[in-house]
């Protein structure tokens, strides 16, 4: 079998990413069962952040304890690539040592370097351009919770960045309809847009909701903004998800936020306990979602009956 990455979730196809999020929902079951199921065992995976995480570290190194491989966490200040070693010699010492890599690092175009010269599967653990990752979750969280996405209305509200762009790829994915209200000093990149099937911009933030089924948003400042909070906390306000706003949505929409969430900033300082709130949820399943991208690249398959030890 050739090596698959994940970088985008437009490295999948549309079938592939539905049976992922199938076999996410039965790891989510197994989990809650406490089954054990560790086809991994003897397997080494590379978790290397070069920004800070909490659940995408903590959904790979868990889920990877709990599928019976090992992780090994490298940080840039802790390891050569601090001192520069280059991208195309980390990728060839990789592939030597461990069966699988996960990346977050500010630019695409170096992971994308990681994937050519590795020859083990690289997994896009965020980048500026695509959370990938993320969308996983999220379209797991709906699915368990309203059924199939596919048609169903979906806001994006804020900065046209990593989120929004995974939103719109994923938008052609699941065949849903996104609408996306940024400001336009913040809009998405263009070409990802203009491939976007299903995706379009609105000028306002009640436009945005309006029927929609999901609202989700992210903080106005990601990283790579660092100096830019105060100006953009200005530029941003009119996009703030509050309680009122969502009542401009369908009587049964839900919000998430990949978090971490600001509150008083791009969300209500009371959102995240509003019922209609799922983001707890919604983080809880990086670690399905992402138990089952890692079995599909290693094993090469999903949807496999468990063999349960
Ligand atoms: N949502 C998300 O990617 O969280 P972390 O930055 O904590 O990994």
């Amino acid at each position: 079998m050739s090596k698959r990455d994940f970088l985008s979730l437009l490295d999948f196809s549309k079938a592939e990413l539905g049976s992922l999020i199938e076999r996410a929902k039965t790891f989510r079951e197994m989990h809650a069962r406490g089954d054990v199921y560790q086809p991994l065992v003897g397997r080494t995976a590379a978790v290397i952040m070069q920004l800070s995480s909490t659940r995408t570290r903590l959904a790979f190194e868990a889920g990877l304890a709990q599928l019976g491989a090992h992780a090994v966490f490298l940080s840039t200040k802790d390891s050569q690539m601090g001192r520069g070693e280059p991208i195309e010699d980390l990728a060839r010492v990789l592939s030597e040592m461990v069966d699988i890599v996960m990346i977050r690092t500010l630019e695409q175009s170096d992971m994308q370097t990681l994937a050519d010269y590795a020859s083990i599967p690289v997994i896009n653990a965020m980048s500026s351009l695509l959370h990938p990752c993320q969308l996983l979750a999220d379209v797991q969280t709906f699915e368990e919770l309203r059924g199939s996405i596919k048609g169903k209305r979906v806001a994006f509200l804020g900065d046209g960045y990593n989120m929004c762009h995974s939103y719109i790829n994923a938008s052609t994915q699941w065949d849903f309809e996104l609408r996306i209200a940024c400001p336009d000093a913040h809009q998405p990149n263009a070409d990802i847009l203009a491939n976007g099937h299903n995706a379009q911009r609105v000028e306002t933030a009640s436009e945005a909701v309006a029927d929609a089924d999901l609202v989700v948003t992210d903080v106005w400042s990601s990283m790579g903004h660092e100096g830019q909070e105060a100006q953009r906390r200005e530029i941003f306000e009119p996009y703030q998800v509050n309680e009122a706003l969502l009542d401009q949505a369908k009587s049964d929409v839900l919000f998430m936020h990949c978090l971490p969430a600001h509150r008083g900033e791009e969300i209500s300082s009371t959102l995240l306990d509003d019922p209609r709130s799922v983001v707890w949820q919604e983080a809880g399943n990086r670690l399905h979602s992402q138990k089952a991208l890692v079995e599909f690249l290693l094993l090469g398959h999903n949807g496999a009956t468990p063999t349960l030890s």
